[in-house]
């Protein structure tokens, strides 16, 4: 470690004596415009509440197909830690494709697990369906073939295949795209179901695999995360993407009354909040998000997600930058060449996440960052400037990603609990477990010496031991006899 390295502050709003005063007033505007006060989350929450009720209702389970939040997942129970058997996981993230062989159950609540991460190449997503269904296959069948090697009679092995993108599910083993998310846009997926024709180039190819359940990430995070802790009641996504699934009482679900359920069985619920506030009511949008959303491939789609998933922060930094050089000529980086910044999606999250952790109260780091990456030398007062605005606009996805938990809490009548998150904001960013948790107690009306009793916590691994666990619980219920909710009943038994 350097000599002179200063301790790490949260706040450098001690510094900005030293900016000029029009840059100070530009600081302000930010402020004014990314801060979400506490009356402000209430009001999101209790819009989301309602949300959440409308789309489980008959009326909400009756819009539009790529409208449709509220997801019934099929999954009727926690795991109880004595699952058992050999399970596959394939996860087609946002970012990584990662395939797993998961061992459940050598002892209560234990597992082992085996995997191989692959690219997702960037092409693939603006491709062809066949394009990305061999993909995934030849994934599957690579990892068959270096981890099976000489093992002749393979057949049937179960495949859990978490999807994270909003699907319809008639069945747990079939799922039809509401709409691609994240910046996907493949087209003839859409509207259609995604396991059957994946499923078509698995037999074509000749491998011994067939997918038991079709997971979301979200509820692959409830699920492995109950497996290893009692208390947990919600799993949410903070990454890429962002949502969450927690467990409704089938008599609270008005839209698959027809089901005739007892009203107190557990049924797992994909929200699909990204796409909460689709209708503008409640959310306070910038300038920045609405270009966002415009320039986007599904403009008016994923509203909520567009203001605090990974995949946007960095942008929402990039636009308010240009905004300025756009705007108010010479007040920032003055006679520099701004090209590489023009570039829309130049700048990830990480980028803000550097910014935040810059340990210098000179922002060296952030200045190098600026530096190497744009090709734009700072000021002392423009990187004070730009300090800020990564903290606003990651300060603002931390507390708005509380709205959702807190909405499923309020919903739920929760007053205390585990939920757990995955994603590589919650995990990466920095500051945004303790910002996150900041808004929880403001929402939440938490007195001062209250503990958290609402507690966010790092997920157990949901996309591959989840969509495992998940698999086996399935298989559990198809031997019991139970087929709600499973189309191909003869192969499904097969499995068991
Ligand atoms: C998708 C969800 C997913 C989330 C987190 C969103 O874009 O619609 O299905 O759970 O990202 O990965």
């Amino acid at each position: 470690m350097e000599s002179g390295r200063p301790r790490r502050k949260q706040s450098r709003k001690g510094s900005m004596a030293e900016v000029p005063k029009d840059l100070q007033n530009q600081i302000k505007e930010f402020e004014d415009l990314f801060t979400v006060d506490c009356t402000k989350l209430k009001q999101i929450v209790d819009h989301f509440v309602h949300e959440l009720e409308k789309g489980l209702s008959v009326e909400g389970g009756n819009i539009k197909l790529t409208l449709q939040p509220m997801n019934v997942t099929w999954v009727f129970s926690f795991p109880t830690g004595n699952e058992k058997g050999t399970y596959l996981a394939l996860d087609m993230g946002g970012t990584n494709l990662r395939v797993c062989e998961i061992v459940l159950g050598e002892e209560k609540g234990g597992f082992d697990i085996t995997q191989s991460k692959y690219r997702l190449p960037e092409e693939l997503k603006t491709g062809t369906a066949e394009g990305l269904w061999g993909y995934l296959a030849d994934c599957l069948q690579q990892f068959i073939e270096y981890h099976h090697e000489n093992e002749e009679c393979l057949s049937n092995l179960p495949l859990g295949f978490t999807f994270s993108y909003p699907a319809t599910q008639e069945y747990i083993d079939h799922g039809v795209l509401q709409r691609w998310t994240k910046g996907f846009d493949i087209d003839g997926v859409e509207g259609r179901d995604v396991v059957a024709p994946f499923e078509e180039v698995l037999v074509k190819g000749g491998l011994p695999i067939k997918i038991a359940a079709l997971v979301n990430d979200t509820t692959g995070t409830l699920i492995a995360s109950a497996y290893t802790d009692p208390e947990i009641r919600i799993g949410c996504i903070f990454g890429t993407g962002v949502n969450a699934a927690y467990m409704e009482d089938a008599g609270s679900i008005p839209k698959i009354a027809h089901l005739k359920l007892p009203p107190d069985t557990p049924v797992a619920i994909n929200c699909e909040y990204g796409a909460f506030d689709n209708e503008h009511v409640v959310l306070p949008r910038t300038p920045y998000d609405l270009i966002i959303d415009r320039d986007s491939p599904r403009p008016g789609q994923q509203t909520f997600e567009k203001m605090t998933a990974g995949l946007y922060l960095g942008e929402i930094f990039r636009l308010a930058l240009i905004d300025i050089v756009d705007h108010k000529p010479g007040l920032i980086f003055e006679g520099q060449d701004v090209s590489k910044l023009r570039k829309p999606f130049s700048l990830d999250t990480s980028f803000l996440s550097a910014i935040e952790e810059d340990p210098y109260e000179n922002l060296l780091e952030t200045r190098e960052l600026f530096e190497t990456t744009l090709d734009i030398m700072t000021t002392q007062p423009e990187l004070e400037m730009c300090r800020r605005l990564a903290e606003l606009i990651g300060t603002r996805a931390a507390r708005l990603s509380a709205c959702g938990v807190a909405a499923i809490c309020k919903k739920k009548n929760i007053e205390s609990c585990h939920v757990g998150a995955d994603g590589s904001v919650f995990n990466k960013y920095p500051h945004f477990k303790a910002r996150g948790a900041q808004a929880l107690r403001e929402i939440l009306d938490w007195a001062d010496h209250e503990v958290d009793k609402v507690d966010i916590l790092r997920a157990e691994d949901g996309s591959g031991v989840g969509a495992a666990l998940i698999a086996a619980l399935t298989l559990k219920r198809v031997k019991e006899g139970n087929l709600v909710g499973v189309r191909d009943h003869a192969l499904m038994k097969s499995l068991t």
